[in-house]
């Protein structure tokens, strides 16, 4: 493991039975509480987006906005909200997706996507990827292109990876801590 990824590994606190028994929770609020380490995701993930040619970052609801718009800030680059349905006030997109139990629908402004932008998706984790892969399918439908998808970490026993290759469509998927 490089230096960084040390830095961002020893900044992530697992929380057992969260938010339910047998659930190992991810907690970044260690890593966001210490500059030197949000500075360098921020750098590494940013590093991603010049690489990629991305226009825009879209971050999604409520961790991708954290680490998402500072990443957009640095690069240069606009900031792109995909949000949980209700709460944009614009003419929407909506895209839903399935949950463990139920179901769950994302939603972003039509006017902020065009054909001539290449969207860096930026979130905390990819677990099973149903989050990221109505986000692809969202940021597609608006007529953009997809330049990639950035997390901090994966978690690869859950086959998140497996799922997004059809939506990628090629697109890479960089995660920057894989447990
Ligand atoms: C969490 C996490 C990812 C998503 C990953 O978000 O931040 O966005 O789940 O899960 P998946 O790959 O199985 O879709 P969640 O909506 O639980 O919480 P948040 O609003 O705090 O980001
Ligand atoms: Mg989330």
């Amino acid at each position: 493991m490089t230096d960084i990824k040390e830095l961002l590994f020893s900044r992530i606190r697992d929380v057992a039975d969260y938010p339910e028994p047998g659930v190992m929770f991810k907690d970044i609020t260690p890593l966001l509480a210490d500059p030197a380490a949000f500075t360098a995701l921020t750098d590494a993930l940013a590093e991603i987006a010049g690489r990629t040619g991305a226009t825009k970052v879209v971050g999604l609801e409520a961790r991708g906005f954290i680490l998402g718009a500072p990443v957009a800030v640095r690069a240069g680059l606009g900031f792109i909200p995909v949000r949980k349905a209700g709460k944009l006030p614009g003419a929407t997109l909506a895209q839903a997706y399935d949950l463990e139990y139920g179901s769950a629908e994302i939603e972003v402004h039509a006017e902020d996507l065009s054909s001539d932008d290449r969207i860096l998706i930026i979130d905390d984790v990819l677990a099973t990827g149903g989050t990221a892969e109505a986000s692809i399918q969202l940021i597609r439908r608006a007529g953009a292109q997809v330049a990639g998808l950035a997390v901090l970490m994966e978690l690869g026993f859950l086959s998140g990876r497996a799922r997004l290759e059809p939506a990628l469509a090629g697109a890479p998927l960089e995660a920057l801590l894989v447990v």
